[in-house]
């Protein structure tokens, strides 16, 4: 019951031309599949607009990489939930371990922004997951417990499905070294089964789980095939689309 859902987060890669090529590429690369994968991008910012427009009917989904907890206000700098719905995004990453690791974003912040992405009708992308130390120390489970309770807990369980949560081991990001897929399917069968605990059964059955840090075209199928790995959170093969393509081919 859960379709298999490949997003590519761009970070800070590809201005308004060159993403208007990717995205001109996946659009040609995706065109006439059967729809059986969910796919997504989440370019920067400024580029949404030229990425927006060019996947229009497309059925390639389109995500913001992060959002201010308020609507509007004085922030110089930020940008809102309501300014992406505006853009047509309808996605939203929130809690990227790069956010937390590099511009302080903490539980409670990461919460916040989870609202802010319903207040605003966007669908979030929650990020979790440990650093090496966390797992050397045996509190993997125990971290990505905690920043699940904290950005879950005070949402109604019928909301929680709306929400697409991505497993990614700090350790595994950017690193070329992936959790094999038993290390993988462990911490996302953890996971369902907190949902399990915390929410009425659908939401466990129905909320879909990604697996990201170093996914490639030559490891995805082995990650995917895994009964809890519902799709994944593409950083650096998905700034080539003929790779990307490739991962969203393993999903099929
Ligand atoms: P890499 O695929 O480059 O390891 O990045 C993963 C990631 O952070 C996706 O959000």
């Amino acid at each position: 019951m859960r379709r298999k859902f490949i997003v590519g987060n761009w970070k800070m890669h590809k201005g308004p031309a060159d993403a208007d090529t990717l995205a001109e590429a996946l659009k040609r690369g995706l065109a006439g599949r059967d729809a059986a994968v969910d796919v997504g991008v989440a370019p920067p910012f400024l580029s949404l607009p030229a990425v927006v427009s060019r996947l229009k009917h497309t059925g390639i989904v389109v995500a913001g990489q992060n959002l201010h907890p308020e609507m509007q206000g004085a922030y110089t700098g930020e940008i809102s939930g309501e300014m992406l719905r505006q853009a047509g995004v309808a996605y939203c990453l929130v809690g990227h371990s790069e956010r937390r690791q590099l511009f302080g974003d903490t539980d409670a912040l990461v919460e916040k922004r989870v609202h802010a992405c319903f207040r605003a009708g966007l669908l979030p992308i929650l990020c979790v997951g440990e650093t090496l130390a966390e797992r050397e120390a045996g509190k993997e489970v125990e971290v990505v417990t905690r920043q699940l309770a904290s950005a879950l807990g005070k949402l109604h369980a019928d909301q929680i499905p709306s929400v697409t949560l991505a497993y990614e081991p700090v350790w595994a990001i950017g690193t070329g070294r992936t959790a094999s897929p038993l290390q993988a399917q462990d911490m996302h069968a953890t996971i369902r089964g907190w949902l399990e605990s915390n929410f009425p059964a659908f939401v466990a059955r129905s909320t879909r789980i990604q697996y990201g840090g170093s996914v490639k075209g030559s490891n995805a199928a082995e990650l995917l095939r895994m009964p809890d790995i519902d799709g994944a959170l593409v950083g650096g093969a998905a700034l080539n689309a003929e790779e990307f393509l490739q991962i969203v081919a393993a999903a099929g």
